[in-house]
């Protein structure tokens, strides 16, 4: 529990039109507060509530991530780049990803991404995609450098931290070891289960353990094993070494320990079907808790710009939020954001795919989303994928400038 400062009373929001009764009513991204009004009209009319959003969320129920002009050429894309022996031509194309600031020198950020081996691109991201380190020393939003080949294929979809409590770096990715590869291939999660596993380095540059499974795609249950999102409960007041995990289709598990079993402990209380019209359906879930204890998590909201036999969906961005890891959890239906992007330089451009969504959060305790990383393909293309790094808010700029990287 943190003090209000006593400033924030009340709420200047001249315009506003939206009343909030609860904090819920502001998607736990901020607090229902009494709008600060006059004598005049406080006596006029019962007092208003409205919405106060934390930085880097806007909108009537603070339920829309607030993204700044992103610039041109970062984040880490190589598809036109050519290796000797790709068996095709989507050069080192990439799929979202997760960034950490190095640990010694905080001008270093490293990106750890999927890559799809063998020039195959995103088409071939089943087998061909493996696990890569990149770096920048140009800041957290890049352009990012290819650095070290963490995994071989397939291991894909990773989610790297830093665990305090282990005093680790932990990966959760899926996949199982493809063995070689002779040509661009693509295979059913029938003929190969995704399977979630884990595993840990003392140092980011590796190496790394061998993975350890912790969620299989066979379960009795019938869960889907796919997007893992980890996220340690660990606090200052409160050093545990439990481990939260969110994969698609809404499940969550809880283990005592990174290597340990998990349970699950929440499942959907909506429907997660794929496919047909069904406006529930999302993946690539992302996880946090915030500097209330509040749980939120993004996610990719099926589906995208132009697919799916041409019918257009721009939902793309779904936020949701709980008390509570066991729920309830409340789905607000509008998006949290969208495929457009504005740059820097005054343009615009919409992606076909703008998916696996992971925020880089301050490091104050404020947890304070300062950047949006996902993976992109532009309009009408399918394979040539990359990984995007947005600016959120303002707040990013103090943190570049504090660096002095900007
Ligand atoms: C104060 O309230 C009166 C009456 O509702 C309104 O006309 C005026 O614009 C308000 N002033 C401010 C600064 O909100
Ligand atoms: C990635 O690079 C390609 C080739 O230069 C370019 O066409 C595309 O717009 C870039 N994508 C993004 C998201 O920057
Ligand atoms: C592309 O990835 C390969 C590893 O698969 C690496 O050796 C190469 O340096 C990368 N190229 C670029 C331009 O990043
Ligand atoms: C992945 O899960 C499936 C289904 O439970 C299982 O048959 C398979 O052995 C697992 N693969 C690995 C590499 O553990
Ligand atoms: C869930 O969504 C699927 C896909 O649209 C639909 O076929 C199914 O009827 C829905 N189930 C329920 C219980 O609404
Ligand atoms: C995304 O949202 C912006 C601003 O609300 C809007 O201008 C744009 O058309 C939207 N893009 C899509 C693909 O819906
Ligand atoms: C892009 O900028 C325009 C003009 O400021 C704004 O109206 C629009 O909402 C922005 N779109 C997105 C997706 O941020
Ligand atoms: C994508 O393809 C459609 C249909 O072929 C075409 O109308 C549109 O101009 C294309 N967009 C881009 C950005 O190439």
């Amino acid at each position: 529990m943190r003090l209000l400062p006593l400033l924030s009373a009340c709420a200047v929001l001249l315009h506003a039109t939206h009343a909030c009764e609860t904090d819920e009513d502001c998607s736990l991204n901020g607090i229902c507060v009494q709008k600060c009004s006059n004598i005049t009209a406080a006596a006029a009319r019962p007092a208003q509530k409205v919405c106060r959003c934390d930085a880097g969320w806007f909108g009537h129920d603070c339920g829309r991530l607030d993204l700044a002009p992103a610039t041109r050429n970062l984040g880490y894309n190589y598809t036109t780049v050519t290796n000797p022996g790709d068996y095709s031509t989507h050069g080192n194309a990439s799929w979202g990803g997760r960034i950490l600031q190095d640990p010694e020198d905080p001008r270093l950020f490293h990106l750890f991404t999927s890559q799809f081996a063998n020039g195959c691109g995103l088409g071939g991201w089943r087998p061909h995609s493996q696990i890569i380190r990149a770096e920048s020393r140009t800041g957290p939003q890049g352009p990012y450098h290819y650095q070290q080949t963490v995994t071989t294929p397939f291991r894909h979809n990773p989610d790297v931290f830093y665990s305090p409590a282990d005093d680790k770096y932990l990966m959760y990715a899926i996949g199982v070891d493809a063995g070689p590869l002779d040509r661009c291939m693509s295979f059913s999660y029938t003929a190969w289960p995704n399977n979630i596993s884990v595993a840990s380095t003392d140092d980011i540059r590796g190496p790394w353990s061998e993975f350890r499974m912790v969620v299989n795609s066979d379960r009795p249950n019938g869960i889907h094993a796919t997007n893992p999102s980890p996220f340690p409960l660990w606090a200052p007041d409160n050093p545990t070494s439990e481990i939260a995990l969110l994969i698609k289709d809404y499940d969550i598990f809880t283990s005592p320990q990174w290597d340990a079993e998990y349970t699950h402990v929440y499942n959907a209380e909506w429907n997660t079907t794929e496919g047909g019209d069904n406006a529930l359906w999302t993946e690539d879930p992302f996880l946090w808790r915030d500097k209330r204890g509040n749980w939120h998590s993004l996610n990719h909201w099926m589906i995208d710009y132009v697919e799916h036999d041409g019918r257009r969906y721009p939902r793309v961005g779904a936020h949701l939020f709980a008390r509570n890891l066991e729920g309830p959890w409340h789905f607000r239906l509008h998006e949290a954001y969208n495929s457009t992007v504005n740059f820097t330089d005054g343009s615009a451009e919409t992606y076909n795919r703008r998916e696996r969504p992971k925020l880089f959060f301050s490091s104050d305790g404020e947890m304070t989303p300062l950047y949006l990383v996902s993976g992109v393909t532009p309009l009408n293309e399918t394979r040539k994928s990359s990984t995007f790094i947005q600016p959120i808010g303002t707040k990013w700029r103090e943190f570049e400038r504090d660096l002095g990287v900007s």
